[in-house]
């Protein structure tokens, strides 16, 4: 056989062939998600995104559709998705897809390539042209991936911890126009565990006691910590209940298939008075938390306890919530397990997996890959073959979740037989920030297809916050449905032209964003730096000292004409809503820069006991640019801290309840724990949050430093710390309302900071 021919069949066969099992899920043809109902459930989400347009589209759906298989492979090949679209003899646009969501993406698409429109969760841009452009022939959208998955365990946290249904039918939409088809859905999970702990013989006190606050769930699932920020008041339940019917009957209409939690073997203390001799192990504290609200008991997944918990738990959340039959749970998620023989560790797989099937015969465990890379020095080859083993291959599916910085696949021989899913993670802590790795996206899917007895069985995001960079997102989720890489410059000047509606006519504006975009992508978004973490590390949102780390993984020329470019183009497109949310975000992301420019020269002017020197650049911070980036930020309901903290408190029955949310809101953005253990994590840079948190904490350091100058005094970091953690606290309980809606005008706003700061920042290059 001719060498060609050979690698051409490596390309074409998806490893999927060798997991029959996964290819059998997926909603069944019950009343919910039948192919009608997938149908009605597109067309109703049309009706939403496109009004009285939608009546341009006809959409069906039928999961046998000729083709709806994996090319190469005949029609008893694995599942993936197919959308055909033809134009009809009326003007009007038939989408027929082998899913709801497989219908969506298809649209999605025409929307995207013929109409130049755009969804994004900053806006939308959705100009149809009338009568809708033609499409000759058939365009046919499908995808090598069996499973496009979506969410991070920590996203219900860092993102969707206050939504209500309209914020969450939103996200769902789009999700299935971004052909998503494996998301989490890890909503009102603590109304189960609280029955299966009462039914169990825990009181109420006891209950309470463990559950943490709703900004810190995630990671009390997870068996991270523990009571902080809780109870849980019982509103919180009954709320969290009804939403989590709706979310899942979405999901279903448009053929997802959503993934509920099991068991990790995380267990409250009062299991104890109830199971004195099981075997239960007090872990460490996890990350800078003492044992006060840290230091989980876990329960042996060998003792016949394990078995019994997670069997009731699946059982009742099944009835509760019916299934799909993919389920999640992370054992040892950022905790060093207590043994590293492989015997044990297969054992605790096997177990795990048992105390699934014992309930659900077709279950199929989702398991996050990322305990793999938080601690590399545990989880040799040895240790991580034995934990996948000790599930049946195409049992098991792997998320390797940093896969763009960090893949995992390749050092593990595609996780030793086990089906993998690639994911993006992009981003920690859902902070603000301009970020992407643009190149490793575009690239590393169809590596991971080609690798050598690849299990890759689909590609995902998992990024720990959203409602930021939409961009990086939307290429992921196109890249799914493509076979090769974009040419990325190409591809941000078309993104360009459909977020701002500028067409292909080459108008100025058009032009002006289109250049601007392809800077974007050469710099800010084109992160090579290996080993790179999203986590922004500005002095502007981290608790000052005199050692902050400023260097930047992009030249920031480029993003400094970037934002010349934004500013040029702002009298021509400020009308659209996606312009301005990039205006100001670029523009943020410019005095971010520039922040630690003067920073630089604050530690140079005290270093060298220059006063002038010192009050200057201090005075600039202090007094000019930090409140002028508070103003711009206020001027965007995407970037508002009221916003926050209304959703937070909107979701509460009374005052009580409402300080509750309102200090877990504040809490998980700054402090991050009672004393500030995991300080600053979340950050972000919002209107209200940069005023009364950010700047007071550089006020009281640039005025400590000027004491210290002027009194002849060392700067002492560990009492600035003492000082920094009353103002930060200080926020925390300010009980200020800060303001939900936008307020100033962007246009005038951005162009005053541009011409004050633009000179500076091309002299500081
Ligand atoms: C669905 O597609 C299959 C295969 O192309 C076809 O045989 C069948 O008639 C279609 N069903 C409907 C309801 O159109
Ligand atoms: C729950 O049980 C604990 C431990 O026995 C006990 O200290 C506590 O008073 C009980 N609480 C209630 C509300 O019964
Ligand atoms: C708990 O598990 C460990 C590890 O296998 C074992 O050494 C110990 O005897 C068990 N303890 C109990 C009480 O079963
Ligand atoms: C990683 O595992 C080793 C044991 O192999 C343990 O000593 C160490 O504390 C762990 N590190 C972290 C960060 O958990
Ligand atoms: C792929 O799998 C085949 C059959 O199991 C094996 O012979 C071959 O060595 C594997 N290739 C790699 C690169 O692991
Ligand atoms: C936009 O760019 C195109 C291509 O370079 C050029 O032909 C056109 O004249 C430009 N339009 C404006 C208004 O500058
Ligand atoms: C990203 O940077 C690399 C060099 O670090 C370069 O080769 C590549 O062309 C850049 N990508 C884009 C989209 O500009
Ligand atoms: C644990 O941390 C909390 C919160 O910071 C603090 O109040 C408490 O004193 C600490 N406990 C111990 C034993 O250090």
């Amino acid at each position: 056989m001719n060498s060609c021919l050979l690698v051409l069949i490596l390309v074409l066969v998806p490893a999927q062939t060798r997991f029959p099992f996964l290819d059998r899920l997926g909603p069944g043809p019950g009343p919910g998600s039948s192919d009608p109902a997938q149908a009605r459930a597109v067309a109703a989400l049309l009706r939403r995104l496109l009004g009285s347009r939608s009546g341009d589209f006809v959409v069906s759906v039928n999961r046998s559709l000729a083709g709806g298989t994996s090319p190469g492979t005949g029609p008893a090949g694995p599942r993936t998705d197919v959308c055909e679209l033809r134009s009809l003899r009326d003007g009007r646009v038939a989408a027929a897809g082998t899913s709801g969501v497989a219908a969506a993406a298809g649209v999605h698409n025409y929307l995207k390539y013929f109409c130049r429109c755009h969804v994004s969760w900053t806006g939308n841009q959705l100009t149809l042209p009338d009568p809708l452009p033609r499409i000759r022939g058939v365009l046919r959208i499908s995808t090598a991936h069996r499973f496009r998955y979506y969410q991070n365990v920590c996203s219900s946290s860092y993102s969707s911890v206050w939504w209500d249904w309209t914020r969450w039918q939103q996200e769902i939409d789009w999700m299935a126009l971004n052909g998503i088809n494996l998301p989490l859905a890890f909503t009102g999970q603590e109304v189960v565990w609280q029955e299966v702990y009462r039914s169990l013989g825990l009181n109420q006190s006891e209950i309470e006691e463990f559950f943490s606050g709703p900004a810190f769930l995630a990671w009390n699932r997870m068996g991270n910590m523990n009571r902080f920020g809780g109870p849980l008041p019982q509103s919180w339940h009954v709320n969290q209940l009804a939403l989590q019917m709706k979310i899942l009957s979405r999901m279903r209409a448009f053929g997802m298939i959503p993934v509920l939690p099991a068991f990790s073997g995380n267990v409250p203390p009062g299991i104890l008075r109830l199971f004195p001799g099981a075997n239960v192990t007090r872990l460490g504290p996890w990350s800078h938390f003492n044992c006060s609200f840290s230091c989980s008991y876990v329960l042996d997944p060998r003792d016949p306890l394990f078995f019994r918990i997670g069997s009731l738990f699946l059982s009742q959340l099944v009835k509760t919530f019916g299934t799909d039959h993919v389920y999640n749970t992370d054992t040892f998620n950022e905790m060093t397990p207590p043994y590293s023989d492989p015997a044990y560790l297969s054992a605790v797989s096997r177990s795990v997996f048992a105390s699934m099937t014992a309930v659900d015969p077709d279950a199929v465990w989702l398991m996050q890959g990322w305990l793999f890379f938080s601690n590399s020095s545990f989880w040799k080859p040895a240790q991580i073959r034995s934990l996948l083993r000790g599930v049946p291959i195409g049992r098991l599916i792997v998320l390797d979740l940093f896969a763009e910085t960090e893949p995992l696949y390749s050092s593990t021989q595609s996780f030793y037989g086990q089906p993998f899913v690639w994911c993006m993670l992009h981003n920690f802590g859902g902070n603000s920030g301009l970020f992407g790795t643009v190149e490793a996206v575009n690239a590393g899917p169809f590596q991971a297809l080609r690798f050598p007895n690849s299990t890759l069985v689909g590609v995902g995001m998992a990024p720990e916050g959203i409602e930021q960079n939409p961009v990086v997102y939307e290429l992921m989720s196109e890249l799914a449905w493509r076979r090769e890489p974009v040419d990325l410059a190409k591809w941000a000047s078309l993104y360009a032209a459909r977020r701002y509606g500028t067409g292909g006519g080459g108008s100025a504006a058009g032009n002006l964003t289109a250049a601007a975009w392809r800077l974007l992508f050469a710099g800010v978004y084109n992160c090579t730096v290996p080993h790179y973490k999203n986590h922004n590390h500005s002095p502007l949102v981290r608790r000052p000292n005199l050692h902050m780390n400023t260097e930047l993984w992009y030249d920031p020329a480029p993003l400094y004409e970037a934002w010349r470019l934004m500013v040029a183009a702002a009298p021509d497109l400020v009308q659209q809503e996606t312009f301005r949310y990039d205006l100001v975000d670029v523009t943020r992301q410019a005095l971010q820069v520039l922040m630690s420019s003067f920073y630089r020269d604050v530690v140079d002017a005290f270093r060298s006991k220059r006063m002038p020197e010192l009050l200057t650049a201090g005075g600039v911070l202090v007094y000019d640019l930090l409140p002028e980036l508070n103003r711009l930020l206020n001027t965007n309901r995407h970037f508002l801290l009221g916003a926050w903290l209304g959703r937070a408190r909107s979701l509460a029955l009374d005052e009580k309840e409402a300080a509750l949310y309102d200090m877990n809101g504040r809490n998980q953005l700054t402090l991050w724990g009672p004393g500030g253990e995991i300080l600053d994590y979340a950050n972000k840079q919002w209107g209200g949050l940069v005023e009364d948190y950010y700047a007071q904490r550089w006020s009281l350091f640039l005025q400590t430093l000027v004491e210290c100058l002027d009194a002849g005094r060392p700067f002492r970091q560990d009492a600035f710390d003492r000082a920094a953690f009353r103002v930060e606290k200080g926020f925390v309980y300010n009980g200020r309302t800060y303001p939900s809606q936008p307020q100033g005008d962007v246009l005038e706003i951005a162009q005053r900071i541009f011409l004050k700061y633009f000179p500076q920042a091309l002299k500081r290059l």
